[in-house]
């Protein structure tokens, strides 16, 4: 719901509020973000800032919503740009507004040049979140040259704050990071062309206190696949502001007369109720609204990258189908190695088609023969890089990113294609489209193994730096393209693991491989990072071979907490293993509805002493999943003691291996003892299943024996 005042607005969801407004000075200013209040008059006036001595101006000292470049503001503006005449600032002057329930539009222009900014304003009311995008507008006669263009500006009252954010490399992603924001500029960013194994374009902010259950949160997101920056600034005058968008790093856009220019969506939320909380919100506002396929049951899938890595052939990747199928896997990924003189990691990437060498009587009877086993099939590619080594790069050397004088750097033996040339991205929609109408593909992996080098773009048809996002469109434009020409065809989305896991690629993919590492006991706080911005239904985990000496029990619980795959060598798999195996995905079946649609309650964080816990509620609350895990800790160690989250606290449940009847305030207000009771010792793992029953309790309500009052 949007209310309209004189000269302000104010933008409800279903528990919070937005506020922003135009000051005494004419500036666009932000007024209000908080738990919603009752009455319209409830909200702060926007602030006139008087100034500082003769070294502060007011414009420097009022919280903009989308300040420009200009006066004496020296805080990092939303908008930087260089006129025709070499002019290098922007003046933004109000020039009206208007909204329909959902969406707020503020058009500000500058006060000399008819250059016309859109600030959209977008209430996504039942997850508590507002979106928020620009556009800039030439409607002049001469270019204008953008240099730094955000998606907005979020501030926040005061200077003490603390920012969570997630970090990590390849091979050991997302990992949450708190930490508090002092006087200065606090950047995370991608210069890398994805968004990067690095850092994820999210944040939260709170003031020190919040947990995951309890404390005033607020968060948010980058709807972007690409090159992004995060400035965290506090200023000297205690004010603090997190800035999201387009990295300014090397970015030019030529933007001519008559052109606009609309930057990616920037969302954001704030919650009274924890981390939890919050990530609970972006999660149902990803499987409701982002995700492109409406929230569906995921097929356990088996991969074959890590048994036989390039060394594919028809007959050995028929073994692994036919194990894969007898322990219950519904899906067979063919992974790198299937195609065009693909021997090794130097040849064939570009080339997309079977080769003939390793499937003699055609990829078609391969997955026929898949098929028969009651599987679907899925194929990896990985289309926007190209071997030297290949027909396509002979044909066309011109069409990789590269500067002309410079050597061309090869990543993983492998250069980029240009995804910002129109003829790049023709050639790429038609040659997938191809692959996937002449075979029976149900799924595809799309990977991207390298990072950008020599970012040129000779021939570019505006600024050549302008590759940084055309890039990214181009992407773009190429599976949406494939998704609307294959609307049934599930697409994971892949880059050398976790370095595409954005909101951008979720619009587009159902699932994200989030790291290859699939060691369990460092990929449960690898998933535990992603768990913070997105739902388990988007999170592909896979048992493999990794870290042979855990049980494979364990590593199957790991794995049972996202979308289950196996990417082991499982023609090496003893007997037993096979069963362990048939009895996990059997269980998982029989489960994976809750971890797929429920809401998820990161009970224990696993990066925390040796412990990790995670509860998946279905939407109902009728039923809930606890998973729950010991990976190494010393013996003297207090063993785990949890407390069952989003219960009704009325109705009765029991819970798997804890007797008793119990209302769902009694499972969350007492511990449950797993030192006592079922307890885990090093490495082990359990997975209890949470039911609403309707007999009343009986009279071992609370058993003292089993488990305790906190702090007893
Ligand atoms: C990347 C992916 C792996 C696998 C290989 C294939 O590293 O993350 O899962 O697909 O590429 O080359």
């Amino acid at each position: 719901m949007i209310h309209t005042q004189p000269g302000g607005w104010i933008l409800e969801t279903d528990r919070t509020a937005y506020a922003l407004g135009l000051n005494a000075a004419g500036l666009l200013t932000h007024r209000y973000w908080g738990e919603r209040l009752p009455y319209p008059e409830d909200y702060p006036e926007a602030v006139n800032p008087g100034a500082w001595g003769p070294f502060n101006n007011p414009s420097h000292l009022t919280p903009e919503e989308f300040p420009g470049y200009s006066d004496m503001k020296y805080i990092e503006p939303c908008l930087k740009v260089t006129f025709a005449d070499g002019v290098r600032d922007v003046d933004l002057r109000f020039g009206g507004a208007d909204s329909d329930s959902e969406t707020l539009r503020v058009y500000l222009h500058d006060s000399v040049y008819p250059l016309h900014l859109t600030l959209e304003y977008r209430v996504h009311s039942a997850a508590d979140l507002i979106e928020r995008r620009a556009t800039l507008t030439n409607a002049g006669d001469a270019p204008v040259r953008i240099e730094r263009m955000l998606s907005a500006l979020w501030h926040f009252p005061g200077a003490h704050w603390r920012l969570t954010y997630l970090t990590g490399r390849w091979f050991d992603e997302t990992h949450v990071r708190r930490e508090a924001l002092q006087e200065g500029v606090k950047v995370l960013e991608s210069r890398r062309l994805t968004s990067g194994h690095h850092f994820q374009p999210y944040f939260a902010l709170d003031r020190g206190q919040t947990t995951e259950d309890h404390g005033d949160v607020w968060y948010g997101l980058l709807e972007w696949s690409g090159s992004w920056k995060l400035t965290a600034e506090v200023s000297n005058f205690h004010q603090t502001r997190v800035g999201i968008g387009l990295n300014d790093w090397d970015f030019a856009w030529r933007l001519n007369p008559g052109d606009a220019f609309t930057t990616p969506a920037a969302i954001a939320g704030f919650t009274r109720r924890g981390f939890g909380a919050a990530s609970r919100n972006l999660h149902n506002f990803v499987r409701d609204s982002v995700l492109p396929h409406p929230p569906d049951v995921h097929k356990v899938f088996y991969n074959s990258w890590e048994a036989t890595l390039f060394d594919v052939e028809a007959e050995s990747q028929y073994a692994l189908a036919v194990t894969a199928a007898r322990m219950g896997c519904e899906l067979f990924m063919l992974d790198d190695g299937w195609y065009h003189e693909r021997f090794n990691q130097d040849s064939g990437l570009g080339d997309w088609w079977p080769d003939a060498r390793k499937f003699p009587d055609g990829l078609e009877v391969f997955i026929s023969r898949v098929n028969a086993l009651g599987m679907d099939f899925g194929l990896w590619i990985e289309p926007e890089n190209v071997n030297p080594d290949s027909d396509l790069y002979r044909a066309h050397p011109d069409w990789v990113i590269h500067f002309p004088t410079r050597e061309r750097r090869l990543g993983r033996s492998a250069l980029t294609l240009n995804l910002g040339r129109v003829d790049v991205q023709e050639y790429l929609i038609e040659s997938l489209d191809r692959l996937l109408a002449a075979y029976n593909i149900a799924c595809v992996k799309w990977d991207m193994n390298r990072n950008i080098s020599e970012a040129g773009w000779p021939d570019a048809p505006g600024e050549p730096q302008e590759l940084w996002v055309r890039y990214v469109h181009g992407l773009y434009r190429v599976w949406d393209t494939l998704r609307e020409r294959h609307p049934q065809v599930i697409f994971h989305s892949c880059s050398g693991g976790g370095g595409r896991s954005d909101l951008g690629m979720l619009r587009r993919a159902d699932l994200i491989w989030i790291s290859d590492n699939s060691a369990a006991s460092s990929r449960l706080a690898i998933q535990d990072g992603y768990l913070h911005m997105f739902p388990a239904c988007t999170m592909q985990t896979w048992v493999t071979d990794q870290q042979q000496e855990l049980p494979l029990e364990f590593r199957f619980h790991a794995a049972m907490t996202g979308i289950l795959g196996v990417g082991a060598d499982i023609r090496r798999w003893s007997e037993n293993d096979i069963q362990t195996a048939t009895a996990c995905i059997a269980r998982y079946k029989t489960i994976r509805p809750l971890v797929q649609s429920g809401d998820c309650y990161r009970l224990h964080p696993a990066d925390d002493r040796g412990f990790s816990a995670l509860q998946f509620v279905s939407k109902d609350r009728g039923e809930a999943v606890l998973f729950a895990f010991r990976t190494h800790t010393a013996q003297h160690e207090p063993s785990l003691r949890l407390r069952l989250c989003g219960l009704d606290s009325e109705s009765r449940y029991t819970v798997e291996g804890f007797p008793g009847v119990r209302s769902g305030a009694a499972w969350m207000n007492l511990d449950l003892e797993f030192g006592k009771y079922g307890g885990l010792h090093n490495f082990e793992s359990t997975i209890r299943r949470i039911q609403r029953v309707e007999t009343p309790a009986g009279p071992d309500v609370v058993d003292h024996i089993l488990i305790t009052e906190q702090g007893e």
